[in-house]
């Protein structure tokens, strides 16, 4: 990973290749991980701890770790923070990984906007970490200006390695971040799943090497069933000898999306992440595709 500055010209032209979608994550060797336009390495596959409390988020960031992933994405908000600081010290002491390896993404929520500098310190309390590897604005709210400039200087203090927006769904609004940014964000983290599929914006971000991070991969809690009794999904996880799960994470990816799927149970957490011995033919790609209706479960 990287540890110095923001990359020269040349090297972002050669980011700005791996980032689109068509040519990422389509070598022979497993793509594990995209290289951002801040210069770090970001896991393609990581574990989400919303809903988790502190037990369950200690447990799921162990089992998460153990298992090979090496991205976890928390928020203030989530009130899990402690529990994935636990998890994460837990496997460093056992061994597992150290803090280098590990990409910690966390949130700045509306109700912190106007203490933003603190949140973050608060975060870092709460983890247990004296950086985060991503921090976001969760959503689009009055004062965004401000509270980016805040994250700015965060990257300067060595708080925040990445910067990325979250809930951004529009040209129009990303631009807007884009006219006030010194720091071009890294990652927007949306809702994307295969019913509700991101594929403009992403090619509108991707010049400026911007990727696409998906939360609700498979339609959050709830909407699950929707997703993963999908007939077309099912038929190509048969063929692949494969799950419902594996599939649409394995669409993700071959996508150029970023994936954190939410679990509490440390099979599923595995199974997850046991997605790099297959691939999906431009034909099941394009079938996927097809099932995009637009359809969002949330509307923050
Ligand atoms: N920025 C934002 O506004 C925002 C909003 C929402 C979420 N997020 C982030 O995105 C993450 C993902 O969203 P999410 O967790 O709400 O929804 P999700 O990942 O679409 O779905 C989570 C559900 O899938 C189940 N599941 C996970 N792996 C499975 C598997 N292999 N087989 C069967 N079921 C499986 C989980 O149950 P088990 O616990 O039983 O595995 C849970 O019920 C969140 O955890 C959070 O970190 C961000």
């Amino acid at each position: 990973m990287k540890q110095g500055m923001p990359l020269g010209l040349s090297v972002l032209m050669i980011m700005l290749i791996l980032f689109c979608p068509s040519s990422a994550f389509s070598e022979e060797e497993p793509v594990k991980s995209v290289l951002l336009n801040s210069g770090y390495e970001m896991p393609v596959i990581g574990l989400g701890t919303w809903t988790l409390d502190n037990d369950s988020a200690e447990a799921s960031t162990y089992a998460a770790l153990k298992c090979g992933m090496r991205l976890i994405d928390t928020a203030r908000y989530y009130g899990c923070e402690v529990g994935v600081g636990r998890g994460l010290r837990r496997a460093i002491d056992d061994g597992i990984v150290t803090r280098a390896e590990v990409f910690i993404t966390s949130k700045i929520m509306p109700s912190d906007y106007d203490r933003a500098s603190r949140g973050i310190d608060d975060s870092l309390r709460d983890l247990n970490v004296d950086y985060v590897d991503l921090m976001l604005i969760h959503q689009p709210g009055w004062n965004d200006e401000a509270v980016y400039r805040a994250l700015e200087q965060a990257v300067r203090d060595g708080k925040v390695r990445s910067i990325g927006i979250s809930n951004y769904y529009t040209r129009e609004a990303v631009e807007e971040v884009l006219s006030y940014a010194e720091i071009v964000p890294a990652v927007i983290q949306n809702e994307n799943h295969l019913y509700y599929q991101n594929t403009a914006l992403q090619e509108y971000v991707c010049q400026y090497g911007i990727v696409i991070e998906s939360w609700y991969p498979f339609g959050g809690r709830g909407h699950t069933g929707e997703h993963f009794g999908n007939e077309t999904v099912v038929g190509i996880a048969r063929h692949h000898h494969k799950t419902p799960a594996q599939v649409i994470l394995r669409w993700q990816l071959q996508a150029g999306y970023i994936a954190i799927p939410g679990s509490s149970n440390p099979e599923h957490i595995a199974e997850n992440y046991d997605v790099f011995d297959f691939e999906l033919s431009i034909s099941e790609m394009e079938q996927l595709r097809q099932l995009d209706r637009h359809k969002r479960y949330e509307n923050w």
